[in-house]
């Protein structure tokens, strides 16, 4: 039986997952009201496939608790934040949900970590757990490390194709989890040893960031000399072995946003494009809010409140909003003491900020000025509806003549 600890956005579909494809799980979650929820046959968010998937899930027999169960397999897929003064992986959720794991389960067990991690956290952070429980690694508890690769919007599909990457002390326990993913992954699924492991997922997202910082800091430089950062990365990425992304208003979620600073905490004297690539990233939703201040004076308004944020979540067409670029330019606009800003999300339905509105043309009826943050498929549809309003394009989706841009 496999119980898995964290029922989150990673937890829960991974649960699900496995249930459908014949593996006896109990997804256990210390949120009495997230378990509740569950038990009352509905998922805890909105994504792709979620619901049919939960649907089998449920049908096969997955049961959740908040309670940790006796086990053969434990998977903990609970929160890694980084400490935000030294930058470094904060573990505290993986310790105590290890240390929870290790009260219950029976000398044998194979406990694997898929939380993001940096590498040498689980010689750091684990090792020593399992060591004062009384056990042996290798002989009572096996450890494994399967780091997740899924992203948002697309997690169902990606769970079923991604290639994955497990590190395992010992070859056979390897193995034996790579089975247990076989079980619904029809990706390749790599073996390698618990540092390695580690140290790729947070590498895989070091890239996407430092790939993403370039293209803002040359959003900024063409800003800069009043020029067109889309049709130069249009043109450059016609060369063979060039493929700029594309600009943005910054970088928000769980992984990019967060996982590269790890490697910077970890080696403050040698990742410096990484710590320069995060700053970069950070500093676009400031960026954003003083390109909203020259369109405005261009413009001759004066009015702040007349001016409108489409898009909350930190990507298009998902409910997560962790992080996300909108809540950092409001914060932002907090801290300069000259709050106003209107927002709206079609996937937030609660409130989460002031002046925030829950239907588009209500949101458009009150303001003059609409910042594109998030391309929401809503958005791109209902393009029409921006006629007539003075347009800036964080995401350049918009074909109208005389939007602004980044
Ligand atoms: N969200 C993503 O897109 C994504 C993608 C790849 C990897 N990851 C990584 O996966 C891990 C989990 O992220 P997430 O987005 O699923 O987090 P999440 O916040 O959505 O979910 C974590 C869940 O763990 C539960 N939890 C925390 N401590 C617990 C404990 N001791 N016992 C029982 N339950 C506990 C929380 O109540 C929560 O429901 C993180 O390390 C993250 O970096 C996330």
């Amino acid at each position: 039986m496999v119980n898995v600890i964290g029922l989150g956005y990673i937890g829960l579909p991974t649960a699900l997952m496995m249930a459908s494809h014949g593996v006896e799980v109990v997804g256990t979650d210390y949120n009495a009201a997230l378990v509740d929820t569950l038990n009352a046959g509905r998922p805890t968010f909105k994504e792709d496939g979620l619901e049919e998937l939960f649907q089998t899930a449920v049908d096969a027999g997955i049961k959740f608790s908040h309670e940790y169960q006796v086990a053969d397999t434990y998977i903990i897929s609970v929160p890694t934040p980084y400490d935000k003064f030294s930058k470094k992986v904060d573990p505290c959720y993986v310790v105590s949900a290890a240390e929870s794991v290790l009260k219950v389960c029976p000398k044998g067990a194979t406990v694997v970590i898929e939380s993001t991690i940096s590498p040498g956290t689980i010689d750091r952070s684990i090792r020593p757990l399992v060591a004062a429980a009384g056990f042996t690694t290798g002989r009572d508890i096996h450890l494994v490390h399967a780091p997740e690769r899924i992203i948002p919007g697309n997690m169902v599909y990606e769970l079923l194709h991604n290639n994955r990457t497990l590190g395992a002390d010992e070859r056979e326990y390897g193995e034996k989890v790579k089975a247990l993913y076989a079980s619904f992954c029809q990706g390749e699924i790599v073996v390698t040893d618990i540092k390695t492991a580690e140290m790729t997922k947070v590498v895989e997202n070091t890239f996407r960031a430092v790939n993403i910082a370039f293209a803002n800091e040359l959003a900024k430089i063409c800003r800069h000399e009043n020029m067109d950062v889309y049709e130069i990365i249009r043109i450059c990425n016609m060369h063979p072995r060039v493929n700029i992304l594309q600009p943005g208003p910054g970088v928000g979620g769980h992984c990019i946003s967060v996982d590269p600073w790890f490697l910077v905490g970890d080696y403050p004297s040698l990742a410096k494009v990484i710590d320069e690539s995060m700053k970069t990233n950070d500093s676009m939703p400031d960026f954003v809010l003083n390109r909203i201040y020259e369109i405005m004076r261009e413009k001759g308004m004066t009015d702040i409140t007349r001016v409108g944020l489409y898009g909350l979540t930190y990507k298009e067409n998902v409910d997560d909003f962790r992080e996300s670029p909108t809540l950092q330019l409001l914060e932002s606009q907090e801290r300069h003491l000259a709050p106003g800003l209107k927002s709206y999300d079609p996937f937030i339905k609660r409130d989460l900020v002031k002046n925030q509105y829950h239907d588009l043309d209500g949101f458009l009826d009150a303001v003059d000025l609409v910042v594109i943050m998030v391309k929401h498929d809503e958005i791109k549809r209902q393009m029409g509806k921006l006629h007539g309003k003075v347009v800036l394009d964080c995401q350049n989706i918009c074909p109208m003549p005389g939007v602004y841009h980044i």
